[in-house]
């Protein structure tokens, strides 16, 4: 089975985790474009959605459902985003897109956060994708010395700027090992708006769509 049709697996597999008259936070990328197709699907059992992305949020309206503004919402029941690297403590990279900060905002302001993913996103150890920083322009150059300073390399995303108007440094040639002392450390160099590292709020469950349908890992599972 091809990557994209995994991802599809995994998305389709998280309505399952909605609630009737909720509102469902929705993350960004090419894993959730097919949750928002499967979400279109059963409209009518929810209130609406809050966006990470004005991508995301395009494609929602697109598809008629209503995108509300997080500080009118209260605590969200759920989350759904995908991710470009797992653990199986929960622990990930996210950010490939770009939208990294209003993610991890969403996620912080939700009961239950689902990961959804192709089974090639499990890792051992993160840190072989690049991690996405975002940065204030200003501080661009500053960030990157101390970012050398930590082992890392890294590299400006050419010519993206993040909906929040700032830019992406992706480092290279991290191991990370404790990724929850790694997320707050990074996130103390003033300049950093945040890091892609999900480990202070890791993902609830993880739904790795594979060639054999989808293999759910939850906190207590723990495998
Ligand atoms: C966007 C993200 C995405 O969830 C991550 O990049 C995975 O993307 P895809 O579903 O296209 O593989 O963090 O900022």
């Amino acid at each position: 089975m091809d990557s994209d049709s995994k991802k599809r697996l995994a998305a389709e597999a998280a309505i399952d985790y909605l609630e009737v008259g909720s509102i469902v936070g929705v993350g960004t990328g090419s894993t959730v474009n097919h949750f928002i197709d499967a979400l279109a699907r059963v409209k009518g059992k929810i209130d609406g959605a809050v966006s990470s992305s004005e991508a995301s949020t395009a494609r929602l309206k697109g598809h008629g459902i209503p995108v509300l503004d997080l500080n009118a919402c209260g605590e969200l029941g759920l989350y759904v985003d995908g991710a470009d690297e797992a653990t199986r403590h929960l622990h990930l990279i996210k950010g490939g897109g770009g939208a990294l900060t209003r993610e991890k905002i969403i996620a912080a302001a939700s009961r239950k956060f689902v990961c959804i993913a192709d089974d090639s996103k499990l890792v051992d150890v993160l840190g072989a994708f690049p991690l996405p920083v975002e940065v204030i322009p200003m501080a661009r150059s500053y960030v990157a010395r101390e970012l050398l300073q930590r082992g890392g390399q890294p590299v400006l995303r050419e010519g993206f700027v993040t909906d929040n108007g700032n830019l992406i440094l992706d480092v290279h040639h991290l191991e990370i090992l404790e990724p929850a002392a790694l997320e707050r450390d990074l996130n103390q160099i003033v300049g950093v708006v945040t890091n892609g590292l999900f480990a202070a709020r890791p993902a609830d469950a993880l739904l790795l769509g594979g060639d054999d349908g989808v293999r759910t890992i939850d906190g207590s599972s723990g495998v």
